[in-house]
């Protein structure tokens, strides 16, 4: 089997374990403290992927925020913010969203194989492209971010693409912080939906730590044996 990067899962939840509701607005999970906690993680990270709904509904930036975060990367030899990575079957993707517009980063579009030709022509001029197979695959994506020099990937949603990176065993490492409220709304983002997850209750993850940020609970859960105890 082809090498993957080091992949840590990212996620804020409610307690009944939604991502999101079901309004346009988007919802607030987390807060000052932890969003610099994000930040810290970003910057460890090669590429940050997240869902083309991510993209699409948030419209966020995926930039290292903190400045001297940014000069560390740079002393480092590294590009100031990780590379954006994405990945759609419809390739429907809108060139000025911030994820193509914001940041000096490489981006790449990972789709299938029957629309790579439709992406290039809508987003070539501002992402790399890039065959993911027929349909998408995670492996395929995360062998071949490896094989692009990523060695640390930071997932960050929503939960299609955890659900995905999850039930094809792609992961090393869950962070998950739960807010302290419910959202009661099943037309709301679940965390991830249905999956045959290589955790389950005859082989269970390892919890690493549990820390309170605030009003919020980091989870921290070891999903493989790369993933460093102790
Ligand atoms: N609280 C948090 O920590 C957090 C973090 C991130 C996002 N969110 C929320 O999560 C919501 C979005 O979550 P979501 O589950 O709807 O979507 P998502 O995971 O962000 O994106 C799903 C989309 O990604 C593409 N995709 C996923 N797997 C694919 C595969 N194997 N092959 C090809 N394309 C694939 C498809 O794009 P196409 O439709 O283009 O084909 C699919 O519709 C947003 O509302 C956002 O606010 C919350």
């Amino acid at each position: 089997m082809a090498e993957r990067p080091y992949t840590v899962l990212s996620a804020s939840m409610s307690i009944d374990g939604f991502l999101d509701d079901a309004s346009e607005r988007r919802l607030v999970l987390s807060n000052e403290a932890d969003l610099d906690r994000v930040d810290a993680v970003r910057a460890s990270c090669d590429a940050i992927l997240v869902g083309a709904a991510t993209v699409r509904n948030d419209n966020p930036r995926l930039l290292v925020r903190s400045q001297a975060r940014r000069a560390s990367r740079v002393a480092a030899g590294l590009s100031p913010n990780p590379i954006k990575v994405t990945m759609t079957a419809t390739g429907k993707l809108d060139p000025d969203a911030s994820f193509f517009a914001c940041g000096e980063s490489e981006k790449l579009v990972y789709t299938s194989r029957c629309r790579v030709e439709d992406a290039r022509l809508a987003l070539g001029h501002v992402a790399t492209v890039v065959d993911g197979g027929d349909p998408v695959e995670p492996r395929r994506i995360s062998e071949d971010l490896r094989a692009r020099g990523v060695r640390r990937l930071m997932v960050e949603g929503g939960g299609t693409t955890l659900t995905q990176f999850l039930a094809h065993d792609l992961a090393d490492e869950l962070q998950l912080v739960v807010a302290p409220f419910f959202v009661g709304d099943a037309r709301g983002v679940r965390v991830v939906g249905d999956g045959p997850f290589p955790w389950n209750p005859e082989r269970r993850g390892t919890l690493l730590d549990v820390e309170r940020i605030d009003d919020l609970v980091l989870l921290r859960y070891a999903l493989s044996e790369r993933c460093p105890r102790g």
